[in-house]
């Protein structure tokens, strides 16, 4: 492979490695970087589950997917993660289905959304980003343990951003009952929840060989700028050096989740945030990457782990 940056794509990462016998599943992968994601993940053999809300995008996806004739299996199912019902319900099928799972990319994703609420009244952006994700991941940990016990590893990857840097996580008011919504706050707040989420997880389960890893996957023309205006997109350039944006492809904005998935270089590693398939340095304001000190910080990632459990009514990794 040339050396991994910002041009690297899936091709490149996963080009040479075999995933047979792999069980992978992939949230949100009914557009963008999750489709993508599940096809490279797929291109190496392994099962790859993919999981989206909307019945018809995700058998679109399958079929895209279907008519490339992959190496590897695709199953999908439904998952919302905006209610802890149905990710209860699609979890207890998952189960059913994947007796062991390798990879768990938590891919899915809402940007700069307005202001809304999940089935359990939680603000949306982090309700969906984190709490859902927190509660699939939890739930599927008897599965992550058991493929973990074959293979000596099983990782989880969860979509962060650069957008971590417009905000941490305010304990005091995470569902903005008592300040000002704000859609780039809040979004900086729930992709800060994702890389303290994993902190949290991976300092959880690393002794039963589970991994985890949060990523930011680059600036990529998707469905997630779905709610972007002209003058978000100008503030958003702003926050570039220079005022000025790069843009990667899709193959190039999910390479650093396949990377994060498959990589040998991360193996016995976790609690790590990277971005240009590799580990990312600390944020300075000089420049748009890197990551912030809060987003890593272990005594917050406990926090935000208590919150969670409260949120959803359930206790995990006590032992
Ligand atoms: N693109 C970027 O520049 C960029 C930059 C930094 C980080 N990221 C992160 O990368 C991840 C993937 O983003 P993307 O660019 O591929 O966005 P995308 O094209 O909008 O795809 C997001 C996926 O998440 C799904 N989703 C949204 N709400 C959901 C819910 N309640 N339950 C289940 N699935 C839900 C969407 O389903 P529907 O199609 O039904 O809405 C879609 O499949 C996100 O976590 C995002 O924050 C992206």
């Amino acid at each position: 492979m040339p050396n991994p940056g910002f041009e690297t794509t899936t091709s490149d990462i996963i080009s040479g490695q075999s995933l047979v016998g792999k069980v992978a599943l992939v949230t949100g992968a009914s557009a963008g970087l999750g489709i993508e994601t599940a096809r490279s993940l797929a291109s190496a053999g392994a099962t790859v589950y993919l999981l989206a809300r909307d019945r018809r995008k995700l058998d679109a996806a399958v079929s895209t997917l279907q008519a490339e004739s992959l190496a590897g299996q695709l199953e999908c199912a439904l998952l919302d993660l905006a209610d802890l019902d149905q990710v209860r319900t699609a979890a207890t099928g998952l189960l059913a289905a994947c007796p062991r799972i390798d990879l768990l990319i938590n891919n899915a994703g809402v940007m700069a959304c307005p202001q809304g609420a999940t089935a359990q009244g939680h603000e949306l952006q982090l309700g969906t980003n984190h709490l859902g994700h927190f509660l699939l991941t939890c739930l599927l940990l008897p599965a992550l343990r058991a493929a973990a016990q074959v293979s000596g590893e099983a990782r989880v990857i969860n979509l962060s951003s650069a957008g971590h840097r417009f905000a941490g996580m305010d304990f005091d008011d995470p569902d903005y009952q008592r300040r000002p919504y704000d859609k780039w706050q809040a979004y900086g707040q729930s992709k800060t929840a994702n890389a303290l989420f994993s902190v949290g997880l991976d300092a959880r389960t690393r002794a039963d060989g589970i991994r985890a890893f949060a990523v930011h996957p680059g600036a990529i023309m998707t469905e997630l700028g779905r709610h972007m205006n002209d003058d978000d997109m100008k503030q958003v350039a702003a926050s570039f050096p220079g005022g000025k944006m790069r843009f990667k492809s899709i193959p190039q904005g999910a390479a650093t989740s396949v990377w994060a998935a498959t990589s040998s270089e991360l193996a016995g590693r976790g609690g790590l945030y990277l971005e240009d398939c590799q580990i990312a340095e600390a944020a300075t304001a000089d420049r748009a990457g890197g990551v912030e000190s809060y987003a890593l910080d272990t005594a917050m990632a406990d926090r935000l782990w208590q919150l969670s459990q409260q949120w959803v009514g359930q206790t995990f990794c006590t032992n």
